[in-house]
């Protein structure tokens, strides 16, 4: 029998990743004080998200979501924000034209802060610490006093998310997203790269057929679209006291909504079925998430969705296969299809990064750009085998000119990494990078590739 949700009966579960506070009543007392700050997002707009991934659910568009592994404290900054906003408006231009569908965009930003660990130690050089847990809990620096959670980090970040999202909201209906702007998006750094090169042609495209359409009649102001986007934000809901601090009743509909952010996802490590965050994410009325990695059981899959989404409702829940290239192939069939024969109504969105880490040998951690977009194309073949429509991709990238991949049309070599490996966790795509592969999903998706899809 199912027992009674609240924001708190994630607390008769076992729960995973928590950092263990020294001071249990600091913490009460940062928690008490974030239950009265605003809410960051808004039902509504959680409301408005669904119904558009209710479309992607459906076929009818596409998930785009992406940006830091995690956050930092350190590297916020306007252009930073900025410069992650423009790099997936210029993907979403590149496979709306060519997927052509409209473009769902959710940033991995504006509370992308707290980080499941393999280990809750770290060792170096012999000496052994906590595990670095993510901005919102401690701090990077490998020392004894840097390693232990902190509460007030809570209140930091959620001032950042505000200021982000801020910015973003901004960004997004302030002008700056209009698509005649689609010339001005591009980076200084991509103008003399290849992926650049190939960025101005679309956006060549893209204005002639704005000024056929200005000289049609259909202007932005009888076309808002044209104006602005929709830009939603998104992280894992895996600091669950933080997470229960910030859910409110929505006055219109009595339902409890996380207002954080306006996508939340169950991490591959917290995805226990009678577990704390698959409790709590269950009775959020937000779209939300669950990563699905390779030990995850066709049967178990099931049954996390029978949890999570008990009314089968289409834009509910977005399932990121997060393979690795060399399983997917072998790993995710099973699942699709136990998914499809139960008739579960769900986005099928692929994180073709976690899969994916490596190591140098100078003790970089890295990903090979060509395992990515393996892994990328082995998901829409995949699927489209199975008669299923691929719903999104899921990039760890920034807007920035790092160096913590390897490979793409720049062809970073692993001698290149130690110039710019800026990363609080894990390899992001830099800016090229990410660019370049938008080019390539938008190769793979069009739409004469689907001829290729089983007769259903
Ligand atoms: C992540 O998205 O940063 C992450 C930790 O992913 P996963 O839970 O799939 O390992
Ligand atoms: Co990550």
């Amino acid at each position: 029998m199912t027992q009674t949700w609240s924001p708190d009966s994630w607390k008769r579960k076992e729960v995973r990743q928590l950092p263990s506070y020294p001071d249990a009543s600091a913490l009460d007392e940062v928690l008490s004080r974030l239950r009265s700050r605003p809410p960051l997002v808004f039902a509504g707009e959680a409301r408005r998200l669904k119904r558009q991934l209710a479309s992607v659910a459906n076929g009818e568009a596409f998930l785009l979501q992406g940006g830091d592994c995690a956050e930092s404290f350190k590297e916020f900054s306007t252009d930073n924000v900025r410069d992650t906003f423009r790099v997936l408006l210029q993907m979403a231009v590149v496979m709306t034209f060519a997927a052509a569908k409209p473009v769902v965009k959710v940033g991995r930003i504006a509370g992308q802060f707290a980080k499941p660990r393999s280990s809750d130690v770290e060792v170096q050089d012999g000496v052994e610490l906590p595990s670095y847990r993510g901005d919102s809990i401690n701090d990077m620096a490998f020392t004894p006093e840097a390693r232990v959670p902190d509460p007030e980090r809570l209140i930091k970040a959620y001032d950042q998310a505000a200021a982000t999202l801020n910015l973003l909201r901004a960004l997004a209906s302030g002008g700056y997203a209009d698509l005649h702007n689609v010339h001005q998006w591009t980076l200084d750094f991509l103008a003399g790269s290849p992926a650049g090169a190939r960025y101005q042609q679309y956006a060549d495209r893209i204005s002639e057929a704005l000024a056929f359409m200005r000289a049609c009649g259909v202007t932005s102001d009888a076309a808002p679209s044209l104006e602005g986007v929709d830009f939603f934000t998104s992280h894992e809901a895996l600091h669950l006291p933080f997470e229960e601090a910030l859910t409110r009743i929505d006055s219109t509909t009595g339902r409890a909504y996380a207002t954080s952010a306006h996508l939340l996802w169950i991490g591959d490590r917290t995805r226990q079925p009678d577990g704390a965050h698959v409790e709590f994410m269950r009775g959020l009325e937000n779209p939300i998430g669950l990563k699905c990695g390779p030990s995850l059981d066709p049967d178990e899959l099931v049954r996390l969705i029978d949890i999570l989404n008990p009314g089968n409702e289409a834009g509910r829940l977005v399932l990121y296969a997060r393979m690795g290239a060399d399983k997917v192939g072998q790993g995710l069939p099973p699942l699709v299809r136990a998914v499809k024969r139960a008739g579960k109504r769900v986005v099928w969105s692929c994180d073709p990064m976690h899969g994916n880490t490596t190591k140098t040998a100078s003790g970089y951690k890295t990903r090979v750009f060509d395992s990515v977009l393996k892994e990328l194309k082995q998901f829409i073949e995949v699927l489209r085998a199975e008669g299923v429509e691929p719903g999104g991709v899921h990039f760890e990238m920034t807007g920035q000119d790092v160096t913590e991949c390897v490979g793409g049309a720049g062809h970073l070599s692993e001698a290149d990494l130690s110039s710019r490996y800026h990363t609080h966790c894990d390899p992001r795509l830099n800016a090229d990078q990410a660019l370049e592969m938008a080019f390539q999903i938008a190769e793979a998706l069009k739409p004469a590739n689907g001829l290729k899809r089983a007769a259903e």
